[in-house]
């Protein structure tokens, strides 16, 4: 078959011994900086042989390709900063769509909507009118849980959860349904699986892992790879059913310092081999065709640059004969590099930029560098050929364009009920039951049940981040139509056994319930946003809750949705039954079927999650993974009860072993009405700093006064009264600032959740708020936000958004990278707000800069 590929023996590549293994193996982290010798690691051949076939057409289309359409076809560009005439005009070879890119600027666009931009790509890309080489554009998307940018497809579990499952075969049918749902709205490429081996869990990207262990990571990777592209040499391999997959992000993302989004790892080379490459031998083994380096560095090579990593060892020694992408603006942390210029990152193995709005200016700057050898012609060949020969295996240049392709515009295959009775079997099999006194669960079906928790009735909260935004923040119930929360499931299945369900977010009632189940758990986030300095679960509301009911004598289940295990031993102390739900999709209805009993009496289903991150008994955030030396566990790696077991959860020490000078809260400032440690409430009056520790307070001269205040539960918000002008500060309590450049690169704005009670003006003065940010002595900027604040008056609660660029732009001088106070707020006598929010948050278009 022309074109086809070949396997090298039975599709198991040989794998060698490396001829070194260094002699000083797992040392945890030394300082002096290691090499990298190639021949320490072991030596896989390509497990897919090139076609001839395939060869020949590289080599016509590079002989008549100018260096500009070269230039073109190794740039991504993102549909929010690109339109399908410049795609054409500069010859580009690949779109994505960043977390918050979608058609028309809109997360929520239908289905239809993705498919027309494809289309719109696909033909400008496609007109050979002037006599260029007939070239597709590619199209890649983080379909990193289901296609679940998209709204309306099936959410499944995060991969923190699948892990738990420990059932890799069934990741093939995962990554399958999640190849058919991206082609219903015409998408080639995928960038999933993540394939890190996270092993500081205070990593904000912890749960895109399966596991801290390598060898579970390695054996889930070739089945979601399989899954979503086919199996290498069958004819559907990247095609029909199936597409290309990437696996991320290459090398060592889940072991740096302080689990620090971006930075710098400091394994040993034999444990960046053997903790973080095993699972990559396992990927390229199975056929994967795009590798997506790393933004973190190795003893501060940034992996966009370092051809050690990227060609010596990835292409010479793990048999990778695909391409290599980089990751968003990842080239521009090379040393000498800014976004828009890099040869270093091509130099050093990259073969294709992720040049999301950078794209235009790297591309002249590529182009000069090739023209004028700073690139050299064998290298820009090399990454060329490399991406043709993808798009070649992948059919993309027999293929028709993406509407008339057979799977597109179905859309009843968007979270049709086959695809999500899949995602709620996922999501069944990887809860995990940490706690089951006196085997509370599961739930006779006739009883009255209160359903409790802020995250109950929230499939937003219970997707978590990548879900139709990039943070995955502010997602609604409506905006999963095809999807269930944990209280409809609950609600279905107890009624149908004749009993009764209430839903209260705080956890009062009206009629006095036989048990209670709290849905809680953290908010939202991804990437370097859910980066944290500890442990501990620090939102008191739950455990208010089940302390509440626990003192009615009503028996309590906690259902716990994170995105990590965290230290919850007060939370689990005042449940009689605790699951770890991590971040289960679209299908809450998966929570029930474990909980609930059937109408008969009958378990429904067992629990079958075992944990794949070790569940730490401290909050300090120590490193804590399977096969440490002095591995002291609450809950051990594997651990998971089922419902024959009849373990009993004794009370549990609650020294959470944290100080608050440990503590750096990045993206949280005020919460629930309480400053977030190590953040403190601070009123300014006449240069007078009064810190906030009273549920009520007054400044020093009387110009403002605090008062803790029921918004749903007890104290969850604070009532500020100016009766003069005056400030509310948020400080941090030791003086450490904050570098928030990252996060107002990604848009994140200063988000407000409040609500205007009374805005009277003085007499004598005419009203004032100001919304500020200060950065150190005599650093600030502060905007007018009078009139909005007046316009919300009376109008209940609201979300102010605020874009961190707008303070920077606001005051040129202002430095955000030394933020010691995330919020400065002025106002004068008669400004009545009742706050109950302050954080960091993603702009869905709503972000504004004041009047
Ligand atoms: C992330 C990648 C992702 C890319 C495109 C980056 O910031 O690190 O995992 O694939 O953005 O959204
Ligand atoms: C994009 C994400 C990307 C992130 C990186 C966001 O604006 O939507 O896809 O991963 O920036 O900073």
């Amino acid at each position: 078959m022309a074109g086809g590929l070949v396997l090298t023996g039975c599709g198991q590549p040989a794998v060698q011994a490396p001829e070194a293994v260094p002699d000083k193996a797992a040392s945890q982290s030394s300082t002096e900086k290691p090499m990298i010798t190639p021949a320490n690691w072991p030596l896989q051949q390509p497990p897919i042989a090139r076609s001839q076939a395939i060869e020949d057409k590289i080599k016509a289309l590079l002989a008549q390709m100018s260096p500009e359409q070269k230039v073109g076809q190794i740039i991504q560009a993102d549909i929010a900063s690109v339109t399908p005439k410049q795609v054409r005009d500069y010859y580009l070879g690949s779109v994505l769509n960043g977390g918050n890119s979608a058609p028309g600027r809109d997360n929520r666009a239908g289905a239809a909507a993705w498919l027309e931009l494809a289309d719109a790509f696909w033909q400008a890309s496609t007109d050979t009118s002037d006599g260029r080489p007939y070239i597709p554009v590619m199209w890649g998307t983080d379909a990193v849980h289901g296609h679940s940018n998209v709204k309306g497809a099936t959410i499944f579990p995060h991969n923190i959860g699948l892990g738990a499952m420990r059932e890799p075969e069934l990741m093939r049918e995962i990554g399958r349904v999640t190849a058919v749902e991206m082609q219903v709205t015409g998408l080639d490429w995928t960038f999933a699986p993540t394939i890190a081996v996270v092993r500081d869990d205070r990593w904000g990207r912890t749960y895109e892992s399966y596991g801290e262990d390598p060898q579970l990571v390695a054996s889930y990777a070739p089945h979601i790879l399989q899954g979503i592209q086919g199996v290498p040499g069958s004819a559907d391999f990247l095609k029909g059913q199936h597409m290309l997959a990437t696996v991320k992000h290459f090398l060592g993302d889940g072991g740096t310092i302080d689990g620090k989004d971006q930075g710098d790892n400091q394994h040993s080379e034999a444990e960046l081999r053997d903790l973080h490459g095993a699972p990559y031998y396992t990927a390229i083994a199975a056929g994967a065709r795009v590798v997506m380096a790393s933004y973190n560095s190795w003893f501060g090579e940034k992996m966009h640059g370092y051809r050690p990593m990227l060609n010596d060892v990835l292409v010479e020694r793990m048999g990778f004969d695909g391409f290599v992408v980089g990751d968003w603006n990842g080239h521009g942390q090379v040393k000498g590099c800014t976004p828009t210029d890099c040869a270093n990152s091509l130099n050093g193995g990259l073969d294709m930029f992720m040049a999301p709005d950078s794209w235009e200016k790297l591309y002249q700057n590529t182009l000069a560098q090739v023209k004028d050898g700073r690139i050299s012609a064998e290298r820009l060949d090399e990454a060329v050929s490399r991406v043709l020969r993808i798009k070649a295996e992948m059919g993309l240049f027999e293929q028709v364009k993406p509407s008339e392709r057979p799977l597109a515009g179905r859309y009843e295959l968007l979270g049709s009920s086959e695809h999500r009775a899949l995602a709620r079997q996922a999501a069944r099999k990887s809860l995990v039951l940490l706690k089951n006194n006196q085997q509370l669960l599961p739930l006779k079906a006739g009883s009255k049940v209160l359903v409790a928790g802020d995250a109950a009735d929230h499939i937003g909260k219970q997707s978590g981040g990548w879900t139709l935004s990039w943070q995955g923040s502010g997602n609604k119930n409506t905006d999963f139509p095809n999807g269930e929360s944990i209280y409809a499931g609950i609600k279905q299945a107890v009624e149908m056994g004749g009993g009764k369900v209430e839903l209260s977010e705080n956890g009062r009632f009206t009629d006095k319930p036989d048990v209670a189940v709290v849905v809680f758990g953290e908010e939202p986030y991804a990437e370097f946003v859910g980066d944290r300095s500890h442990l501990a679960f620090d939102d008191g509301r739950a455990l208010q809750t089940l302390t509440e009911l626990k003192a009615l004598g009503i028996p309590t289940v906690s259902v716990f949705i994170s995105g990590r295990p965290l230290w919850v031993n007060p939370e689990l102390n005042q449940s009689d039954a605790f699951v770890a739900a991590f971040l289960p999709g679209s299908e809450g209805g998966a929570v029930a079927d474990l909980l609930v009993r059937s109408p008969e009496g009958e378990i429904r289903h067992d629990f079958q999650g075992k944990l794949s991150f070790s569940w730490p008994a401290k909050a300090t955030g120590e490193l804590l993974n399977y096969g440490d030396q002095n591995y002291q566990p609450l809950f051990a790696y594997g651990y998971g009860l089922s419902y024959s077991d009849k373990t009993e959860v004794a009370k549990l020490s609650e020294e959470s072993g944290i100080s608050a000078d440990q503590v750096l809260n990045f993206s949280r400032y005020l919460h629930a009405g309480k400053a977030v440690n190590p953040w403190q409430l601070q009123l300014l009056d006449k240069g007078e700093v009064t810190v906030v520790t009273e549920p009520l307070q007054k400044s020093a001269d009387g110009a403002i006064e605090v008062a803790a205040t029921d918004r749903l539960q007890q104290e969850d918000s604070v009532l500020l009264t100016f009766h003069k002008d005056a400030a509310v500060v948020l400080n941090h309590a030791q003086g450490v600032s904050l570098d928030l450049s990252r996060q107002a690169n990604g848009d994140m704005t200063l988000e407000l959740e409040y609500q205007v009670v009374a805005m009277t003006q003085a007499p004598d003065a005419a009203a004032k708020v100001r919304v500020g940010m200060n950065c150190g002595d005599n650093c600030k900027s502060s905007l007018d936000f009078t009139s909005y604040f007046s316009s919300m008056s009376g109008k209940g609660w609201q979300s102010l958004k605020i874009p961190l660029r707008c303070f920077s732009q606001a005051n040129t001088t202002f430095d955000l990278t030394k933020i010691s106070q995330p919020l400065v707020l002025e106002a004068t006598a008669g400004f009545k707000l009742q706050l109950a929010k302050v954080r960091l948050a993603e702009n869905e278009g709503q972000g504004q800069c004041g009047n």
